[in-house]
């Protein structure tokens, strides 16, 4: 394991490399991220692990300064992989300029998360279109628990860089069905069996869903939304949508996935699940 911070050194180091498998983070690793180091590291003997808390995708300050910060215990747990570099930049080496750039993302970006979150994709392309263009992956690897995040990268990344295949790594999740996530670190113990609620509500709209004949999803997902506010969350968002693009589902489609999202004890959580209804089409 080699450890750079600069732009010039990770140009260096990947000069002559010709398939490098990429896994973009944002550090506090714990299990998910190491899942995907491992589909990295059995696509490719020479992998990339970004540490980055990349300020253009946080619309608060606070969000951004209470964002988990681990960088010696995240080098720590890469140091079993022999061949992967990390690369761990200072926000002056990627940003030396105020980059304000707007992309042209698609519609999708401006629903589910990007409704209450305006500018948060423009600012993960921001990052995403830098560091592809310095570490020239071959393969890249997100997690799907951040699903509407992986299909805007795998459009972007189809139109802007079609040579580099983007894969999703599955949700890892905690005992309680709780997906792995950085934020969890900002829950006390005994918290984190309540914030696993919103995982169990999708999965049992989920389950009802796939039991009933009716289509009125919307009854069901209000009941869900109703139990989870009466627990303290505060609920962003319940929806299905259609798997392969997040378009409205039409009652043909059949390879769906549940996303939802909502803040408990003030700490924002997401959690998605893929899904199949009838036959695949
Ligand atoms: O999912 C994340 O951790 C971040 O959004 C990413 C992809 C590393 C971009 O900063």
């Amino acid at each position: 394991m080699i450890k750079v911070d600069s732009i010039k050194d990770i140009r260096k180091l990947l000069v002559n490399e010709k398939n490098i498998a990429f896994v973009p983070t944002m550090g506090n690793l714990h299990e998910g991220h190491l899942s995907l180091v491992d589909i990295a590291s059995s696509a490719s003997k020479a992998v990339v692990v970004s540490i980055f808390i990349n300020p253009t995708q946080f619309s608060s300050s606070k969000d951004l300064k209470d964002y988990p910060k681990t960088p010696d215990k995240d080098i720590k747990l890469l140091k079993k992989y022999k061949n992967l570099i990390i690369f761990m930049p200072s926000i002056e080496e990627i940003y030396p300029e105020n980059t304000n750039k707007k992309y042209e993302l698609p519609p999708i970006a401006n629903e589910l998360c990007g409704r209450t979150r305006p500018g948060h994709f423009n600012g993960v392309i921001t990052i995403i279109d830098k560091l592809f263009s310095l570490v020239n992956p071959q393969i890249v690897i997100f997690g799907k628990k951040d699903y509407q995040q992986l299909l805007i990268v795998k459009m972007f990344t189809k139109k802007n860089y079609p040579k580099i295949k983007v894969i999703g790594g599955a949700t890892i999740r905690d005992k309680n069905g709780l997906a792995l996530s950085s934020r969890n670190n900002l829950y006390e113990e005994k918290q984190l069996i309540n914030a696993s609620n919103l995982y169990k509500e999708l999965q049992n709209i989920v389950n009802q869903i796939k039991s009933s004949h009716n289509n009125n999803n919307s009854n069901i997902i209000d009941r869900s939304t109703r139990k989870l506010e009466s627990l303290g969350w505060e609920i962003e968002y319940i929806e299905i949508r259609k798997a392969s693009d997040l378009s409205e589902p039409l009652s043909k489609d059949s390879l769906l996935v549940i996303l939802g999202a909502g803040k408990f004890k003030d700490i924002r959580l997401i959690d998605s699940i893929e899904f199949c209804i009838g036959q695949p089409n």
